[in-house]
């Protein structure tokens, strides 16, 4: 019962809707199972370039069947626009996605929430898709559920209920009245539109893997941004770590036979929190010019930093990961020397372990080991042997470092830019 778990192993953004397209033309079903809106997945596909936030990645491959999981938040309006979007691109969507019944909504008031918190004074730069608002309501057990939604008695009841939950914080933006208002005002439309993806994903799963189909599972975020390993309170409300795969997809853990984590051949983050090795200046300014390094849901620039072996090696460990996609070494070219993190120090000593404690992740300060840089164009290489000598070398040494084998390396967007090497390694 193949099933793999594709994971971000720093703080998003590291290219899993690439690795999800490139591995999906030997899938048959692509899971989200987590995460909501706030992901942006980038995929060039047939010469045109798609931000995907909630639809899986494996949309774009018309023999695969597509499920967004429980562990999911999922924002109607943003799914409707995504699936138009899809479909006016000549992309068939219906009866090849999937919404699981319980999967938790998003609604207009939890974006309010979301925006109130980023503006009191302790925001960590969310998205403002209202994710946190969401989860909270779910752990809360006062969510609505898409199964919930679906019935227009139960969810009128649950809103007001929530309403009033939240009305002291509400009421600072517009009246309740008018909050009430926005969440029905298009309920009736969006519900006739989500109602026919809507089912029972674990049942279809089971049958799916039972048939020995190929099931990919797909991360939003990363390990650093998951709720219990990441910088936390810098994270997102969810678990994108390959445990949280079979929660959010609702499937056992045997059924899971490997984790393919990816990584930036650097580093990046979004939002506030810790990144001990952030960099500023030239370097920085051209890897963000050069890997168009914006946030595709937010627009922001992202901050930069070397590759963090501290920082991978914590993220190797709780995803489990059996191996490594490593995107954007094409980014990396002309950058010389390179700069990889190996330890750090924290309070003058040395430690080979991320720190837990905030105090501890804002101090650590790298220590770093150099490597030789590599110049010229990758995009066109499509062999590891066709890569300069510096660039094999590079990815080599993270190999031995890491102690992972590194399968996938990506020099472009497109499908076609990616190494392959050793087959068999990702699927058994
Ligand atoms: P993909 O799937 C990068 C970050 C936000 C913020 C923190 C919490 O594209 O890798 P949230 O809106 O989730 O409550 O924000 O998490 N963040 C991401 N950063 N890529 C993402 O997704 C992200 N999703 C959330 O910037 O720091
Ligand atoms: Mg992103």
């Amino acid at each position: 019962m193949p099933a793999i778990v594709v994971v971000g192993v720093q703080w998003g953004d590291e290219g899993k809707g690439k690795v999800v397209d490139y591995l999906a033309s030997k899938s048959d079903f692509v899971v989200r199972y987590q995460g909501g809106n706030n992901a942006g997945h980038t995929i060039v596909f047939d010469n045109k370039t798609f931000a995907m936030h909630l639809v899986p990645s494996g949309v774009f491959l018309p023999g695969v069947q597509n499920v967004i999981g429980n562990g999911v938040v999922v924002d109607p309006k943003a799914l409707r626009s995504e699936v138009e979007l899809l479909e006016s691109k000549g992309i068939r969507v219906r009866g090849r996605l999937h919404v699981s019944l319980s999967a938790h909504v998003i609604l207009p008031y939890h974006i309010i929430l979301d925006g109130l918190r980023e503006e009191s004074g302790h925001g960590i730069g969310t998205t403002r898709r209202g994710i946190g608002p969401c989860y909270e309501d779910k752990v809360a057990r006062v969510g609505v559920r898409v199964a919930d939604y679906l019935e227009p008695e139960t969810f009128k009841v649950l809103v007001d209920q929530n309403l009033r939950l939240r009305a002291c914080d509400l009421e600072k933006v517009k009246p309740l009245a008018q909050v009430r208002e926005e969440v029905f005002a298009e309920y009736a439309s969006l519900r006739k539109f989500l109602k026919p993806f809507c089912g029972d994903t674990p049942s279809l799963l089971e049958t799916a893997l039972r048939a020995r189909k190929r099931v990919l599972l797909e991360s939003a975020q990363g390990a650093m941004l998951d709720v219990d390993f990441g910088t936390y309170p810098f994270v997102t409300s969810s678990n994108p770590i390959a445990g949280g795969a079979c929660a959010g997809a609702g499937i056992g853990p045997m059924a899971v036979s490997g984790v393919v984590g990816v990584t930036k051949a650097y580093t990046t983050r979004v939002g506030l929190g810790p990144f001990p090795t952030e960099i500023e200046g030239r370097t920085a300014a051209y890897l963000r010019q050069v890997g168009k390094e914006y946030g595709a849901t937010t627009g922001r620039p992202r901050r930069i930093g070397w590759l963090d072996l501290v920082q991978l090696r914590a993220a190797l460990r709780v995803n489990g990961v059996s191996a490594l996609a490593m995107m954007k070494l094409d980014t990396l070219a002309n950058v010389h020397p390179i700069k990889v993190a190996t330890a750090y120090k924290v309070g003058g000593k040395r430690v080979a372990e991320f720190p837990i404690s905030r105090a501890g992740q804002l101090d650590a300060e790298p220590v770093y080991e150099t490597f030789p840089g590599f110049s010229g164009d990758l995009t066109g290489v499509r062999t590891f042997a066709g890569l300069p000598k510096a660039a094999q070398d590079y990815v080599l040494a993270m190999e031995e470092l890491l102690k992972t084998p590194i399968p996938i390396v990506s020099v472009g967007q497109d499908r076609e830019q990616t190494i392959s090497r050793g087959k068999g390694i990702i699927w058994p």
